[in-house]
């Protein structure tokens, strides 16, 4: 019985964390390589990729960081050619960026489509060369319970997320000859400073308040929870897991 290596160690592996300059995304950044990952993030504010830069150099981490808007295909083009040839590679690439478009008008969907649903299209059909000559390679796309439980006013980030989880799947099919295994992360409510839950919590308490009643544990999500299950997906310990969507929301998803 093969085993396999029960590890974390991600020394020697390239991984790219698109939006990964804030929240989730930042957290997924600073624990890959923590983990002996080299890594390059993109984001859009040169603010956020200098803060998450000094965050990592104060924790003895160097990470590579590209200004760029992932809702531009030569855009995400040239942060691709720009971190592989700064990282040797690409073994992993995480599509962690939202526009979290909720609005049912133009603005919104165009937010959603193109960065939540477009952004990780594109990314991963143009990483796919360095991918091919990864030997142990990777994609992880952020969805979200929203994808599996409707609620007014947030049609298009919902529906974008279902596509996205979709899309995990068919591309866990079509990338398995190449042995790239594709899966996505569903988290529930996740806050932080500065983040979407702590907006809510004033801008709309009601909402806050209402969320809350349905996490079964009575607390929100921390960054970290989706990030240690990040980690685990792109592991040597998820070898034979692909085309999966896994919840991270402490059972929210089952409160309905
Ligand atoms: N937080 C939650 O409760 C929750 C729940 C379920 C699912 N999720 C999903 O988890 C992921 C992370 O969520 P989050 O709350 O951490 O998001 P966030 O705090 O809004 O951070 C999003 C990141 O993406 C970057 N970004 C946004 N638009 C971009 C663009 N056009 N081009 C390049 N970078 C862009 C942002 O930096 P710039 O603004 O500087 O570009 C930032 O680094 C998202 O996919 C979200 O849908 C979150």
């Amino acid at each position: 019985m093969n085993v396999g290596p029960r590890t974390l160690d991600f020394t020697g592996r390239r991984v790219l964390v698109a939006g990964g300059s804030k929240g989730i995304g930042r957290c997924i950044a600073l624990a890959f390589a923590g983990a002996g990952a080299a890594v390059s993030v993109c984001a859009r504010g040169q603010a956020g990729l200098d803060a998450l830069q000094a965050d990592a150099h104060a924790q003895g981490i160097a990470l590579h960081v590209h200004a760029g808007d992932l809702s531009r295909l030569e855009q995400i083009d040239h942060w691709l050619h720009a971190a592989a040839d700064a990282l040797g590679g690409i073994d992993v690439l995480v599509n962690n960026a939202t526009g979290y478009g909720m609005a049912d008008d133009e603005d919104g969907w165009a937010a959603s489509l193109q960065v939540d649903l477009m952004a990780a299209v594109r990314a991963s059909r143009l990483a796919l060369p360095w991918l091919r000559a990864s030997a142990d390679a990777c994609i992880l796309n952020l969805s979200s319970i929203a994808a599996q439980q409707p609620r007014p006013g947030a049609a298009p980030y919902g529906a974008t997320k279902a596509a996205l989880s979709h899309y995990t799947t068919s591309q866990a099919l079509a990338l398995a000859p190449d042995r790239i295994r594709v899966n996505a992360i569903a988290p529930g409510s996740i806050a932080f400073a500065d983040g979407l839950w702590e907006r809510r919590r004033t801008e709309d308490p009601a909402l806050y308040q209402a969320t809350l009643a349905k996490i079964p544990f009575g607390r929100f999500g921390e960054p970290g929870e989706v990030a240690d299950a990040a980690l685990f997906l792109c592991s040597p310990l998820a070898r034979w897991i692909t085309g999966h969507v896994l919840n991270v929301d402490g059972g929210q998803v089952l409160m309905g």
